[in-house]
């Protein structure tokens, strides 16, 4: 049985692309049953729609606080028989209320390889920094931000006379194949958490 799988956006949604057409493989352990989003202008929605799939908005602003925000966002989770949740390019800082909700069935990408560079302007920071290898990684999402147990990673060298526009285009490159493999990993069973470590089966990275 396929996972059922909510991708999370509020923006252009290309990490979302990438996942959806992985999950388009008859192989795939995931299926991406709903796209939801907390802007109602993301880019992502109309390519969700154009791929078929079914979408939803949840406008944040709709709602008097974070929590009655992410009671809707619970719910419509819940009513679509949700199981595992990528977050994607989701800008808003979840409470741990929702996110002990989904502990262990919840993903995020960051554009950095954490613990370095939580946080914003990911790829202007490791410029200034002088790092030598920079690049992304999937981790399950736990209440502090930026900081949960890592799933994957993908390394991308930082070439001389990189921009943060530059670096940042090689970084997504790498997100696009690296999201669809550990969204792969977890609902496949072979990475999992337990006890707020990862537990890697063989094949799991
Ligand atoms: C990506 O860089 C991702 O790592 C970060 O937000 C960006 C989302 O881009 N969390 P997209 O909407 O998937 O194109």
């Amino acid at each position: 049985m396929k996972r059922r799988t909510a991708i999370l956006i509020s923006g252009r949604g290309s990490n979302m692309v990438s996942l959806i057409e992985a999950a388009a493989a008859p192989g795939f352990p995931a299926e991406i049953a709903l796209i939801l989003s907390n802007r109602p202008d993301a880019g992502g929605l109309a390519r969700a729609a154009a791929a078929g799939l079914a979408t939803a908005t949840i406008d944040h602003k709709a709602y008097p606080d974070r929590e009655s925000f992410e009671r809707a966002l619970d719910e419509a989770l819940t009513q679509a028989g949700i199981e595992l949740v990528c977050l994607a390019g989701f800008m808003r800082v979840l409470t741990p209320w929702f996110v002990e909700r989904w502990t262990g069935r919840m993903l995020n990408i960051h554009p950095s390889l954490l613990p370095a560079f939580r946080g914003t302007h990911t790829h202007e920071r490791a410029l200034a920094e002088g790092v030598l290898i920079h690049g992304c990684t999937v981790h399950f999402v736990v209440p502090e931000l930026d900081a949960g147990p890592i799933v994957a990673q993908a390394a991308v060298r930082v070439l001389p006379g990189d921009t943060p526009e530059t670096l940042g285009a090689r970084v997504l490159a790498q997100e696009h194949v690296l999201y669809p493999q550990a969204l792969r990993m977890v609902a496949g069973g072979l990475v999992r958490l337990e006890n707020g470590r990862v537990v890697r089966a063989l094949g799991g990275g």
